[in-house]
């Protein structure tokens, strides 16, 4: 089982293209809607919420789990890999969602000016900034916070004016520090379900990416090279296409608020975490 983790709603736009790339492979989703929106904590609460899930999806059977959350992956991700995985977990493996988007920016634009958009804890983590240097070191990078956009989502308030005033307020930010930006890199999972918005209030020139197709792409691209953690994603247990939706708020709330991410009615599991490596959930 493969294990994807988020704050709330916003992984379900990766879970949906993982699915589609992989699709005999069992999914655990994991959302924290109880604590959601992450955006705006302190590194202390993202890396100790983010670690309770990782702790409890490993408990669960998955070898491998992928942060689809910009914001865990930037405050996170980092602690996790070095500090508590060898010793909790030695052959499992926690992948984030930035670095496989770096190394894909370079070949998204043509004036080599790209922008990104993120939560407040993405942004000012600067670790769009760090990885798209290690990978695309001539790119002109300049960023935005969008604090706003996550609330709104996960409020359904999609088609809201305000949502759209915001996106008009937060893109025109972003174009007046680099008007030769070409290519806004969508960084955090919660913003496709704002696609149509950002490209009616674009100029036609700047082009959006999100994130959701080119993780699914690399997340194949690990799996075949990684063929160790593929075989034990596969064997607990056997592939049969199978999701588990879970949530840390009430079946109830996840069931209504997924619908608008995830096309179709699901079935959710609520889940307590714990600090130790129980799990439970109830249905
Ligand atoms: N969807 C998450 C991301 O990609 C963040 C949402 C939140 O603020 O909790 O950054």
């Amino acid at each position: 089982m493969l294990g994807i983790f988020d704050s709330g709603f916003g992984g379900l736009t990766v879970l949906k293209e993982l699915a589609k790339v992989l699709p005999n492979y069992n999914f655990a989703y994991l959302g924290d809607n109880a604590r959601a929106p992450y955006g705006s904590r302190s590194f202390e609460s993202i890396y100790s919420y983010t670690l309770e899930a990782v702790r409890f999806l490993f408990s669960m059977g998955c070898p491998l789990v992928i942060l689809a959350c910009n914001t865990a992956s930037a405050k996170a991700l980092r602690t996790i890999q070095q500090k508590d995985l060898p010793v909790m977990a030695p052959n499992n493996r926690v992948l984030g969602i930035i670095r496989p988007m770096a190394e894909e920016t370079g070949k998204l634009t043509e004036t080599g000016h790209i922008g990104i958009l993120g939560t407040e804890g993405t942004i000012a983590s600067d670790s769009y900034l760090m990885e798209i240097a290690k990978f695309w070191p001539n790119l002109h990078v300049e960023q935005e916070p969008c604090p706003m956009l996550v609330p709104l989502v996960e409020k359904g308030l999609i088609n809201h004016g305000a949502t759209e005033m915001f996106i008009k307020e937060y893109t025109q930010k972003i174009l007046d520090k680099d008007p030769r930006i070409d290519t806004l890199v969508l960084a955090c999972t919660h913003y496709p379900l704002l696609q149509e918005i950002f490209a009616k209030v674009l100029p036609k020139n700047v082009k959006i990416a999100s994130q959701a197709g080119i993780i699914a792409q690399k997340t194949l691209e690990y799996l075949s090279k990684h063929p160790e953690i593929d075989c034990q994603i596969s064997k607990n247990p056997q592939k049969n296409g199978k999701i588990r939706f879970l949530t840390t708020d009430s079946a109830d709330f996840f069931e209504k608020g997924a619908n608008s991410f995830w096309g179709k009615d699901i079935r959710a599991e609520k889940v307590f975490l714990y600090s130790n490596n129980d799990y439970s959930y109830t249905n």
